[in-house]
């Protein structure tokens, strides 16, 4: 199973344009399936496309530092960022999704980290309770109700110096990932960051479906 490869049969119906949400998925546009999308999220065949000590790596996190995973699910990198700030850092895995909450706490109680709090987005949004060093949105941007506006709060929880990094796939029709019509486009994400105020300071291409870009406040 490929991450979130719900697309095949479900982009048919549509997406619903602004009433209710596409069939198949809730308001969140998560999979209504909910085992399934666990599933995918931490199928083990991800690991080869999402390349997540690389993407960890290039948010250049160290030891001590606060880093927060918005949208976290499962928590697949928010295990991996505490592992990148060590005992004396913290990160903060945030998600609106109470079942995903549940998953994550139990999986950071079982790999015995000490230095992850899950916390579950109030009022929508995934927004750190302190400036942070790193903050990561993976596969989730295109889920916000309203990305600008968050993005815009999210920049307001940056440390000074601190990066938000966005990977998110490719637009168009792909093996993994969500429906085409719940994505966008690298470039419409860089817009929407600089109509939030940011500007892009780093980008990688190593990802085979996925871009990946940091941004700074301007
Ligand atoms: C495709 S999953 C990605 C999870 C994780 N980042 C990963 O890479 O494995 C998208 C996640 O975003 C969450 N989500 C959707 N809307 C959200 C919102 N408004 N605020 C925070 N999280 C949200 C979903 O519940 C889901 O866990």
């Amino acid at each position: 199973m490929t991450e979130h490869a719900h697309g095949a049969h479900h982009h048919a119906h549509g997406a619903g344009h602004g009433e209710g949400h596409a069939h198949g998925f809730d308001q969140n546009r998560n999979p209504e399936d909910f085992a399934a999308y666990l599933a995918r999220l931490e199928g083990e065949d991800r690991d080869a496309w999402q390349r997540p000590d690389e993407v960890v790596a290039a948010l250049g996190l160290a030891p001590g530092q606060i880093a927060c995973d918005a949208g976290a699910g499962p928590g697949y990198f928010a295990v991996r960022l505490a592992r990148a700030v060590g005992p004396a850092g913290r990160v903060y895995a945030i998600d609106v999704e109470p079942r995903m909450i549940a998953v994550l706490e139990e999986r950071v109680r079982a790999a015995g980290l000490r230095n992850v709090t899950p916390i579950l987005a109030a009022g929508g949004e995934p927004l750190p309770p302190e400036p942070c060093h790193a903050i990561l949105i993976v596969n989730t941007y295109h889920h916000f109700p309203d990305g600008v506006a968050t993005l815009r709060r999210l920049a307001g929880r940056l440390a000074p110096g601190g990066r938000l990094v966005n990977v998110d796939f490719h637009a168009g029709e792909l093996p993994v990932g969500p429906p085409p019509e719940h994505k966008l486009s690298r470039d419409d994400f860089v817009a929407a960051a600089e109509a939030a105020g940011l500007r892009v300071v780093d980008e990688r291409t190593f990802l085979p479906y996925q871009y990946l870009v940091a941004l700074a406040p301007r």
